[in-house]
This record gives structure tokens, C-alpha cells and sequence, in this order.
């Protein structure tokens, strides 16, 4: 086969990635957990051909710029490594969701990559190769490869650093609403965050803790806990971000209506609606809750000043093929 199609699901972490031991091979500095957002995903089409005189890629129907062509092909190099050939290819990929909405598409993108492409290559990868693979694309892109709520784990190779289910999409009707509140390119991404974590003097406390909040949001999901996984998601989330405003250079990424969000999440819960929140390496604030509760969070979140919008999703499918 010389052309696949893939799809994945962009991935939401409960508890963070944030900093790596390897840079190179993307080894992050600790475990994390997640849960696939279902609705929301990439499509991308993979086509190896002799006749190509260097990779191409096309971005939601335009030419992609040339960092954006550069990273993929240190994938398809990967690929071209494991399946012994020199051919070029030729990658359309697209998004069903907004590309400035701070989604974080690098998970959904090079899971899917990483699945077309070595399908198209003719490789049969089992689940934890295709997460090593997608790892090298973008850490959180080994946690969109298998299905429902995923954890990836820390570790010093290559070989033993891969994501799993730790439970199916089914297990939990858990919704995220996400309040959008800008659509802009952050000033600074994860890619060029995660060397930073360790000039901050507060990275050392976060990851002295990090297996012990995972072992206790992994129990929260096993449990269907709502009140569990806010409060240990909300402590993971807050660490996170003061290891963020304390690196060098310092990295803010709340606006004003991120903290209004988060202190009015902390609110609904005193008056007994549960809900937890996260934000990632943005000023979007993801609100969890029951799916019975999600049309009451996003009603009450599109009502805060600053909100421009909410997309909603539970939990997701694995990355899989598709027939184009
Ligand atoms: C804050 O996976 O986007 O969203 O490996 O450089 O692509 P790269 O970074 P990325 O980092 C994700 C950081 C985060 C937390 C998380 O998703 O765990």
C-alpha cells in the first residue's frame, strides 16, 4: 500500500506534561493522563511516491509553511527509517475544528500521521509502536493513539516511554466544555515551553508529587470520581502554570477571562454543580463535568464576559484508519 488514510482525536490532559528528560526523543520529565475528545479530530491522507522530488504537505486546503513541512517530514523520516524506503510523500491533512481555537491539534495531527504513514509505508505497527512513533511528533500525540482515557508513561528509553488505555470512551460520560477565549497563536507554544520548565525553581516540587497525582487521578477515572479528578486536576493544573510563570523566560498564558472561568467553576461547585477545570498551554479553560451537566456549563460558561464561544466533547475513539 503506498497511500492511508488515518483519523485521531485531539487529547485533553488531566494531569500534565510539561518539560522533558530527553528533548530529542521527547521524553517528558513525567507521566500524564487524558481522555480523547470525541467530535473533534484530524483527517490525514498519507501517499508515498517515487516521483516526488521532496515531501508536501497541505494544512485544512492550504500549502503548509515550511516549519510546519520540516516537522512532518522528521516523521516521515522515522518512517522512511523503518520501512527502507527513500520515497517522498505527499500528506493532505485537515481539522474538523477551528486551528486557532486553542485545541491542542499537534496531539490529533501526529497521531494521525503516525498512523497513515506507516500504514502507507506498509507497516503494521501494534499500539505501543504507533505511541512511541506519534511521541516523536509531539508528546501529547502518544496519548491520542489509544482510545478513551489514556496514560503515558515517563521513562529514560525510547522503547519503554509509550501511552495506554486505562479505561474505554464508554467507562465514563464524562463532557469537556471548552470556553474559548482567543483564537490568537500563543506568543510561545508548547514546543519551545518544555525546555523552559526546568529554569523554573519550582519544577523540582511538581515532579517530586507528578506519580502521585496520577495515581490518583487514574483511581478517580477507575471510580467515575468527579470530585476526585477536579480537585487533583486543578492542583496538577495550578502547578503546571506556576512552573510556567516561574521559568525564564516567564510564560502567562491566562487572560482576564481565563481566572474569571476558573473562579467561576470553583463557585458552581460551592452551590453543588461538579465541575473541574484545566487549561493547557493557552488562555482556553477546559471545564469537565457529567454529560448531564454539560448544557448547564456551557450556558453558564457563554455567558461570562470574554467567552467566545464553546465546543463540547466526550470521550474519544482510538487513532484508526479510514477509506478515503
Ligand atoms: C500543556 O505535546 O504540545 O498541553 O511535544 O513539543 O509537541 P510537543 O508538546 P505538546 O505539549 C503539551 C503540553 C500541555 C500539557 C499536556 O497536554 O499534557
Amino acid at each position: 500500500m503506498s497511500t492511508a488514510s488515518a483519523i485521531a482525536h485531539p487529547n485533553i490532559a488531566f494531569i500534565k506534561y510539561w518539560g522533558n528528560r530527553d528533548q530529542a526523543l521527547r521524553l517528558p520529565s513525567n507521566s500524564s493522563i487524558s481522555m480523547n475528545l470525541d467530535g473533534l479530530e484530524t483527517r490525514t491522507t498519507v501517499r508515498f511516491d517515487s516521483q516526488l522530488a521532496a515531501d508536501a504537505l497541505q494544512l485544512n486546503g492550504s500549502a503548509a509553511a515550511p516549519a510546519q513541512v520540516a516537522r512532518v517530514s522528521a516523521m516521515l523520516d522515522l518512517v522512511r527509517q523503518l520501512a527502507g524506503t527513500s520515497d517522498f510523500a505527499e500528506v493532505t491533512s485537515s481539522n474538523n475544528f477551528p486551528s486557532g481555537s486553542g485545541i491542542a491539534s499537534s496531539s490529533s495531527a501526529f497521531a494521525a500521521l503516525a498512523l497513515a504513514a506507516s500504514a502507507a509505508a506498509g507497516l503494521q505497527l501494534d499500539e505501543a509502536a504507533l505511541s512511541r512513533l506519534a511521541r516523536r511528533g509531539s508528546g501529547s500525540a502518544s496519548r491520542s493513539v489509544p482510545a478513551g482515557f489514556v496514560e503515558w508513561r515517563a521513562a529514560d528509553t525510547d522503547e519503554d516511554s509509550f501511552a495506554v488505555s486505562v479505561a474505554a470512551p464508554e467507562h465514563w460520560d464524562l463532557v469537556d466544555s471548552i470556553a474559548v477565549i482567543s483564537e490568537e497563536h500563543k506568543a510561545v507554544g508548547s514546543t519551545a515551553g518544555h525546555p523552559l520548565a526546568d529554569t523554573s525553581p519550582l519544577q523540582a516540587a511538581r515532579l517530586h508529587g507528578a506519580e502521585g497525582r496520577l495515581a490518583q487521578a487514574r483511581q478517580a477515572i477507575l471510580e467515575r470520581d468527579l470530585p476526585a479528578l477536579a480537585a487533583v486536576m486543578e492542583l496538577d493544573n495550578h502547578l503546571m502554570h506556576a512552573v510556567m510563570m516561574t521559568s525564564s523566560p516567564p510564560l502567562l498564558y491566562w487572560q482576564p477571562p481565563s481566572l474569571a472561568v476558573m473562579h467561576a467553576v470553583a463557585a458552581w461547585r460551592a452551590e453543588g454543580l461538579q465541575a473541574g477545570y484545566t487549561l493547557d498551554a493557552g488562555p482556553n479553560v477546559h471545564v469537565l463535568s457529567a454529560a448531564a451537566n454539560a448544557a448547564e456549563v456551557a450556558a453558564r460558561l457563554g455567558k461570562i464576559p470574554g467567552v467566545q464561544r464553546v465546543l463540547q466533547a466526550g470521550a474519544g475513539g482510538p487513532a484508526r484508519l479510514f477509506e478515503a
